[in-house]
C-alpha cells in the first residue's frame, strides 16, 4: 500500500534493534503462526510464550480473536478485511520486533500473498512462518467454539475451510503437526528451532 500522507519524513532512532539485543540477551523476530480455526494456534502461542518467559525472553503474543476486540474491531472476514487485518498485524509485529521482542503472532492468515507481504516487511531471518498442521476434519471435530457447526448451518458466512479458502504454506520455516503430536512436543519443536538457530540461548 502506498503512503497517502504528504510531507512526512522518516526519523532515525538512536537506540537500534541491535542495542536492544545486547541488553535483552536475545534476538528479536516474529513467529508467524498460521493454520485453520481450531488447529491449535492460540494454544501453541501461549504455551511457547510460557516457555520463553521461563528462559527470561522478552516476548509478546498477538492473537486473532484478541486483536479483533480492539485494534481491528472494524474488520470482518471478507477477503479484503482479512487482508487489512494481516497487513496491520504485520506492521504491529514489525514495531514490536524493532522494540526487541520475540513476537508470537497467531492468525489464520489464510492467504499466501498476505503472508508473503508480511514476510517482506522483515529482514531475512526475522520472519519465521510456522504452519500449524491439522486437517479440516479434525479441526471440525474439535470445534472448540462451536463455529464450524454454525458455519455448516450457514449462520456464519465466509468461514475458513468451509466457505472461505485456506492456502497451506508452501515453504514454511516450521511445520507443527497438532494432529500427530502432543502440545508439549509442538512447543519443544518451536523452542528447539529458536535455540538451534541462535535466536535464544
Ligand atoms: S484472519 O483470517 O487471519 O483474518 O482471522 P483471525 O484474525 O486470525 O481471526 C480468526 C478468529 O476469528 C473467529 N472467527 C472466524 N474465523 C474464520 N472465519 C470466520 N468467518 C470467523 N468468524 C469468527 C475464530 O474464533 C477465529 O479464531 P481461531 O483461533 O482461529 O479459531
Amino acid at each position: 500500500m502506498s503512503i497517502k500522507a504528504a510531507n512526512i519524513v522518516w526519523h532515525k532512532y538512536k537506540v537500534k534493534k541491535e542495542d536492544r539485543y545486547r541488553i535483552n540477551g536475545h534476538k528479536s523476530c516474529v513467529l508467524w503462526i498460521t493454520g485453520l480455526s481450531g488447529s491449535g494456534k492460540s494454544t501453541l502461542a501461549v504455551e511457547v510464550e510460557k516457555e520463553l518467559y521461563k528462559c527470561k525472553v522478552h516476548s509478546y503474543v498477538l492473537d486473532g480473536d484478541n486483536i479483533r476486540h480492539g485494534l481491528n474491531k472494524d474488520l470482518g472476514f471478507s477477503a479484503e478485511d482479512r487482508q487489512e487485518n494481516i497487513r496491520r498485524i504485520g506492521e504491529v509485529s514489525k514495531l514490536l520486533v524493532d522494540a526487541g521482542l520475540l513476537v508470537i503472532s497467531a492468525f489464520i492468515s489464510p492467504f499466501r500473498e498476505d503472508r508473503l507481504k508480511v514476510r517482506e516487511l522483515f529482514k531475512t531471518g526475522e520472519f519465521i512462518e510456522i504452519y500449524v498442521k491439522c486437517g479440516l476434519e479434525v479441526c471440525e471435530k474439535r470445534d472448540p467454539k462451536g463455529l464450524y457447526e454454525k458455519a455448516r448451518q450457514g449462520i456464519i458466512k465466509d468461514f475458513t475451510g468451509i466457505s472461505s479458502p485456506y492456502e497451506v504454506p508452501i515453504t514454511p520455516e516450521l511445520v507443527v503437526d497438532t494432529e500427530e503430536l502432543k502440545i508439549e512436543e509442538c512447543v519443544d519443536q518451536v523452542i528447539n528451532y529458536l535455540m538451534n538457530n541462535g535466536y535464544i540461548n
